[in-house]
């Protein structure tokens, strides 16, 4: 027989990791922007596994590229080249300022080989043995191994893991007098997520990157920019850093790139590649045929289905009907975003909507602990968006009455 759901929570919540809080229900298939948990209920679903389901659910040509796939070849190491691993390098370096690639499994994966590779290439190639320390932003999110978390600028997620990694300080972020306060002499990097996620959808400004990058270049260190949520068409271009037009050195990717098979990568130019030499860094799933086909997949798909564009505008249907409803629901504070990475402000009326969203079948969740987050998948129609606006609005209707 069977197990319920009940009996499946519970088994759940005793052996899987304590570190987790899962919604109180069990997910079972997706089809498009809808996913469907095991006792019926749908989900029109704007969290996209955190911003990580780029073509939604059961998309016919990922399924078929990764049943094929999966029958021909999953896994070589990095001790041999596969096809689809060539091919995935060479079309991220076709649409971006990098050289060379290096492909990984996650997001803290990409920053921890981004923090290393700034380390080593100040060492070894520009010969600034000082140039060590690292800088990065208040209220940034760059994942949970030990490097990222030192780069993480909440202390929230510091506590109880202490000693952290030394050499990080933290800037004010859109503060172009902190950051120049903080860079010197010895600072190999600074780390900026162009728009922050987790810290609550806070866009960079335009003057602030662009001063950034000339406070890099008078210090010669490099600036390393997060795109693992902001990347691959989330923000209505393909880099969010390409809509702000400034040029970074190092560029991180996860999240969108697999469209829900793990893959990471860490993009660079040759100049800057030069300090990892033969033995330097590795990973031995990273850019699997596999992961690498899913990624390939993804890529082909924005571009047939012209989803960078359709991120653009149903972000802006998006954020003109948040803002709508913000005017007649005054929890509403602010919206923010760009494309289909939008936030509204709530403070703390933002888990309650949360919540009663579910109610409503509308999967969003909260980033910062008060600001709703929207980042469904960029496959999204307009009939979907206004489905959603549609669904947030009873929400906030039964809670203004309760
Ligand atoms: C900007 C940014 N960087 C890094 C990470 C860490 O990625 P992962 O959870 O895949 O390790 C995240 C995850 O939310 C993120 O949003």
């Amino acid at each position: 027989m069977a197990r319920t759901t009940q009996e499946l929570l519970e088994v759940g919540d005793r052996h899987n990791s304590s570190s987790f809080a899962p919604t109180r229900m069990i997910l079972d298939h997706g089809e498009g922007v809808w996913i469907y948990d095991r006792d019926g209920n749908k989900y029109l679903d704007f969290v996209a596994g955190i911003a990580v389901s780029s073509l939604g659910h059961n998309h016919p040509r990922l399924v078929a590229a990764l049943r094929e796939q999966v029958g021909k070849l999953m896994h070589v190491s990095n001790l041999f080249y596969s096809a689809e691993q060539v091919e995935l390098v060479e079309t991220l370096c076709a649409r971006s300022f990098a050289d060379r690639v290096f492909l990984c499994n996650s997001g803290t994966e990409a920053i921890e080989s981004a923090l290393k590779l700034a380390r080593r290439y100040q060492t070894v190639v520009a010969e600034k043995p000082n140039k060590t320390r690292f800088v990065s932003m208040l209220k940034s999110f760059h994942g949970r191994t030990l490097g990222a978390l030192a780069a993480t600028g909440q202390p929230k997620y510091h506590k109880g893991f202490e000693p952290l990694i030394p050499g990080f300080d933290y800037a004010e972020f859109n503060n172009l007098e902190d950051v120049a306060a903080k860079v010197g002499p010895d600072t190999a990097a600074v780390l900026i997520e162009p728009i922050q996620g987790e810290g609550g959808v806070y866009p960079a400004t335009r003057e602030f990157l662009h001063g950034v990058r000339e406070i890099c270049d008078a210090h010669g260190a490099l600036l390393i920019l997060d795109e693992i949520q902001t990347g691959v068409g989330r923000t209505g271009t393909f880099f969010a850093h390409e809509g702000l037009d400034v040029r970074p050195d190092i560029v991180t990717l996860a999240k969108a790139l697999g469209g829900g098979v793990p893959v990471g990568a860490m993009l660079s130019t040759d100049a800057i590649f030069k300090g990892f030499t033969t033995g330097s860094h590795g990973t031995t799933f990273g850019g699997n045929p596999l992961a690498a086909r899913a990624a390939l997949t993804v890529l082909k798909v924005l571009d047939d289905e012209g989803l960078v564009a359709n991120a653009a505008a149903r972000g802006e249907q998006l954020r003109a009907g948040l803002e709508a409803l913000a005017e007649r629901y005054p929890v509403i504070q602010f919206v923010r975003g760009q494309g289909l990475m939008m936030g509204a402000f709530c403070g703390d009326a933002a888990a309650p909507i949360v919540k009663e969203c579910l109610n409503q079948g509308l999967m969003i969740n909260t980033a910062g602990g008060n600001t709703l987050r929207f980042v469904p998948p960029l496959t999204v129609t307009e009939q979907d968006v206004s489905e959603a606006l549609a669904r947030l609005q009873k929400a906030l209707e039964v809670l203004a009455n309760s």
